[in-house]
């Protein structure tokens, strides 16, 4: 059916019966207490497209606060009300949330002696925000259910695949909405239309970024890296010259966003291997990528910028200033496994995870999958408690014989913990012999 014909009452009753209730329920309550209503936004842009979307804005014309408290009347959530903004938002059992925005009607003066205008309240609502695509409502009271509302061409641009911003200074009011225009059009695989992007350059030139604070930036810069396509938000970053702003070194080289095209690909086979695959941070791992061709000043400057978490801040470092070293020792024909195990042992996952993804030789790779399918989790069970119990004065002797513990569990030569009881003894036992000999 094509999206021109602007009643979707039909489409609506297909969706998932308890949203389709809601809206009812919201539609009769706005002809009850004389209000229009209206879904707007993401839930209007996902559903247009097919697409499922969890978050419900509402918009009331009038007065939405008493609209969200006698809607939940009837849900029965839990109701926050934002007194000041004339919104509220009620969190449903499901975690779902719905927002309720109250829509006032706004003069609009229009330039060269033209009266002043009103609009009606919903045109104004959807006027301030941000795209076409996401400027649409759904009308919901009963006799107008499933009327789409389109003032600026919405529909036309999810046809044509284009992100536009509905007025001049869009990015300039709200310059995160440039990581937005970016993140939509990665993850819809929609164009920023012409002029939009002419916006974009100018409000960036013009150093809006510049307004938003550091954490703010910073939650941009990532949240927009992580949609979809890594390479190609990192692509748009660069095109945008946003990368610059991080570093004026920083770009993204044909190198870089090659490695970042098998970079899904590596993780999907770490996670494979690994107990806890969702604990796996892709967000760093990309960083070490886009930041490694940095000298350490460069490097270090650019961290700053990016990174607030020390933790974080440090395994990114650490990981690209050995590099070198890792590779040259990975690249011997004959190393065992508690040497292996020494020089990775220092390593994240994510790290280990960037160095397989970032060298091609062949012997650093199996070096790396070898360390994490079979030594990774390698560790003593056996404590100080234990050689206490064995006899053992505790010293500096009890960190000797741990070590050589793990030595010989790496190795491969003992496995439980009986074992490691008895070794810890023998080892013991020969290293007294040996001091009083
Ligand atoms: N919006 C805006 N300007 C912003 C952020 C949001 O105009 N800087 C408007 C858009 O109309 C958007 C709506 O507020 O559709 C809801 O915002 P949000 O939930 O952040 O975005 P979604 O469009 O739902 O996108 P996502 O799927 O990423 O949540």
């Amino acid at each position: 059916k094509s999206l021109k014909s602007y009643n979707f009452k039909k489409e609506l009753a297909q969706l998932p019966m308890d949203i389709h209730t809601m809206f009812q329920q919201v539609g009769q309550l706005g002809d009850t207490m004389g209000n229009d209503v209206f879904i707007v936004g993401g839930f209007v842009r996902d559903f247009l497209l097919g697409e499922e979307n969890q978050d419900l804005d509402f918009v009331v014309e009038g007065d939405g606060i008493a609209f969200a408290q006698a809607l939940n009347e009837i849900i029965q959530g839990r109701l926050t009300i934002h007194e000041k903004f004339g919104t509220a938002t009620i969190q449903l059992p499901d975690k779902r949330t719905l927002d309720v925005v109250t829509a006032r009607r706004e003069y609009y003066e229009y330039p060269a002696a033209m009266p002043q205008v009103e609009k009606s309240s919903i045109w104004s609502d959807l006027f301030r925000r941000d795209f076409t695509i996401n400027a649409m409502a759904i009308q919901l009271n009963k006799s107008k259910f499933g009327q789409l509302i389109d003032y600026f061409g919405g529909i036309q641009d999810l046809e044509d695949k284009n992100i536009r911003v509905l007025y001049n200074l869009s990015f300039v009011e709200d310059p995160t909405r440039i990581f937005r225009a970016i993140r939509f059009s990665t993850r819809l695989n929609f164009n920023i239309e012409d002029e939009t992007k002419t916006f974009i350059h100018e409000a960036i030139k013009d150093g809006m970024l510049d307004r938003l604070s550091a954490e703010r930036l910073r939650e941009e810069i990532l949240n927009t890296i992580l949609e979809k396509n890594i390479q190609e938000n990192i692509l748009s970053l660069d095109r945008f010259k946003v990368l610059e702003i991080i570093h004026p070194k920083l770009q993204a080289s044909q190198a870089n966003v090659e490695k970042l095209q098998t970079l899904k690909e590596t993780i999907n086979y770490f996670r494979t291997y690994e107990s806890r695959p969702d604990e796996i941070e892709v967000v760093l791992i990309v960083l070490m990528h886009l930041l490694s061709d940095l000298n350490e000043h460069d490097l270090v400057e650019s961290l700053n910028k990016l990174i607030a978490n020390k933790g974080n801040y440090s395994k990114i470092k650490e990981t690209l200033e050995n590099r070198k070293i890792i590779y040259e020792q990975l690249k011997q024909e004959d190393l065992n496994s508690y040497d292996l195990y020494q020089l990775l042992n220092q390593f994240s996952l994510e790290s280990i995870i960037y160095y397989y993804n970032d060298c091609d030789h062949s012997y650093v790779k199996h070096y790396l999958l070898f360390y994490v399918l079979k030594l990774k989790e390698i560790h003593v069970e056996i404590s100080g408690e234990d050689l206490i119990k064995l006899g053992i004065k505790p010293g500096p002797i009890f960190r000797i014989v741990l070590e050589r513990v793990l030595e010989e569990k790496v190795k491969g030569n003992i496995y439980r913990r009986e074992e490691e009881i008895q070794f810890a003894q023998q080892l013991y036992r020969s290293l007294k012999g040996e001091k009083n000999a």
